[in-house]
């Protein structure tokens, strides 16, 4: 094997790559790209693996979610504010329905490059290449629009390095105080059909936080009650962007990226000799990967043992997104196999990108009760197995979008039509999403507790 570069990808096998027509201005944008500082350090990726680990051990539960793809269009400080109060509502929720630690970490701030199944879209016998992203082209259906053009790489830097910093304020700065989150989260319920089922949850949050108030634990008093951890995540698709923003740690003198605190693998650029997988083998990051049906068990084998040779705890999280009919046939097989192999992994369920039809009006759609039944089936398999089921991943925004079906927000396929904002796929809207983190609560709530033993590599 040939040493590892931030570059060596450049010498494997890729897909999913942009054709820019000027190659010169790739070079030129991707040069300008190396000299600005990161966006964030090595030493938060550390933090944030170090809490993943956490997870992987059942002492704590991941919560990820954010746009299918950020746009350059919907940038601004009311979606970002909204869907991080959104966020941090569903944090609570899953804080007391575990019992444990939520580790926070936002697909935002860098999620910007989609990987697409077709080169090129038809409408009405028009065809061009497709959107790859607004890192890429652009979204507007004619020909100058879809040309991929380097210049839109700096401009999702900026973007990033913005919405970065605003969710630092919004982190650090008093936004995240516990009592409002849930006075928010209580207010929002409170006049839906849906407040009984949920109110008995909301009132124990109550209890919980007089109690504490009692014992004199103030938001003053106590940082944890005022601040909170929050990381940012992206599908690490283009390379050219990726390798520019990997720098080599000065304490640790390891590589990392610094375009976000976890990179993940999508599910069809994770062939384990082809570039994506070389690049995430050099970097120190914790990794997602995207495990979808058609995910191998020798497959995850090699990735695991290309990118986690040491078996690293929190180094790796395994995103299944098999559809609510394909979750029992394909999750036991691959924990099987990660137990077989005596390996440490976040299992994590995706609920969203095996669950996509197209309603009878045209739109991409996702029924809320597909979602809702995947991860309950992924729950399920777990407490089967003796496994912990660790996190989810989720498509989701803070705006009243009307993008999925179903759910106590009642979007209909008719209805579809109102909001439907996403540059990509359907995301959860605010009331939608909160649904889901009531639902996973009382899954998580009837989950046993860890068997030691269960927990790979321990
Ligand atoms: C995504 O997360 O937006 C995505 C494209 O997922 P996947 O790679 O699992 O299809
Ligand atoms: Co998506």
């Amino acid at each position: 094997m040939t040493t590892w570069t931030p570059d060596s990808w450049r010498s494997k096998p890729i897909s999913q790559v942009p054709a820019y027509p000027d190659q010169a201005a790739v070079v030129e944008a991707e040069r300008q790209l190396a000299t600005f500082p990161p966006l964030v350090f090595a030493g938060e990726a550390r933090e944030l693996k170090a809490r993943l680990a956490a997870v992987a051990r059942g002492e704590a539960f991941l919560l990820q979610g954010g746009d299918c793809a950020e746009s350059f269009a919907e940038h601004g400080a009311d979606h970002i504010r909204d869907f991080f109060r959104v966020f941090l509502q569903m944090a609570v929720v899953l804080t007391h329905g575990a019992s444990k630690p939520v580790v926070k970490v936002g697909r935002v701030a860098g999620q910007f490059a989609k990987p697409r199944s077709s080169d090129t879209e038809i409408i009405d016998g028009v065809e061009l290449p497709s959107y790859r992203g607004d890192i890429i082209n652009a979204i507007d259906f004619n020909e100058g629009a879809r040309i991929p053009d380097p210049h839109r790489m700096l401009q999702a830097y900026r973007q990033s390095a913005a919405t970065l910093n605003l969710l630092r304020a919004f982190s650090m700065g008093g936004y995240a105080e516990l009592t409002r989150i849930h006075e928010w989260t209580v207010g929002f319920m409170k006049g839906s059909n849906w407040y009984p089922r949920y109110e008995e949850v909301a009132r124990k949050i109550d209890d919980a936080i007089t109690f504490m108030g009692a014992l004199g634990l103030t938001p003053d008093n106590t940082p944890a009650l005022k601040q909170t951890s929050f990381y940012t995540s992206h599908e690490a698709l283009l390379l050219g962007y990726e390798e520019a923003l990997t720098r080599r740690d000065s304490i640790s003198n390891d590589w990392y990226a610094t375009s976000g605190h976890m990179l993940w693998i999508g599910d069809r650029t994770r062939q384990p000799d082809a570039a994506h997988v070389e690049y995430f083998a050099g970097i120190k990051n914790p990794i997602g990967i995207k495990c979808g049906p058609s995910l191998t068990s020798d497959d995850l084998l090699r990735l695991l043992d290309r990118l986690n040779p040491t078996d690293e705890a929190g180094r790796i999280t395994l995103i299944g997104r098999f559809g609510a009919d394909k979750v029992r046939e394909h999750l036991p097989r691959l924990i099987e196999t990660v137990q077989r192999a005596g390996r440490t992994v976040v299992w994590c369920s995706d609920p969203m990108h095996g669950n996509t039809i197209k309603a009878s009006t045209g739109f991409k759609t996702r029924p809320f009760d597909r979602v809702l039944t995947e991860v309950k089936s992924f729950f399920e398999v777990h407490r089967e197995m003796g496994t912990y089921a660790g996190g989810v991943h989720i498509e989701m925004t803070g705006d009243d979008v009307t993008e999925c079906v179903g759910g106590v927000s009642a979007v209909t396929e008719a209805t579809l039509s109102d909001r439907y904002n996403t540059y990509c796929d359907p995301r959860l809207n605010a009331s939608q999403a909160l649904e889901l983190a009531f639902l996973v609560a009382e899954e998580i709530h009837t989950e046993k507790p860890v068997q030691q033993d269960a927990i790979a590599g321990e």
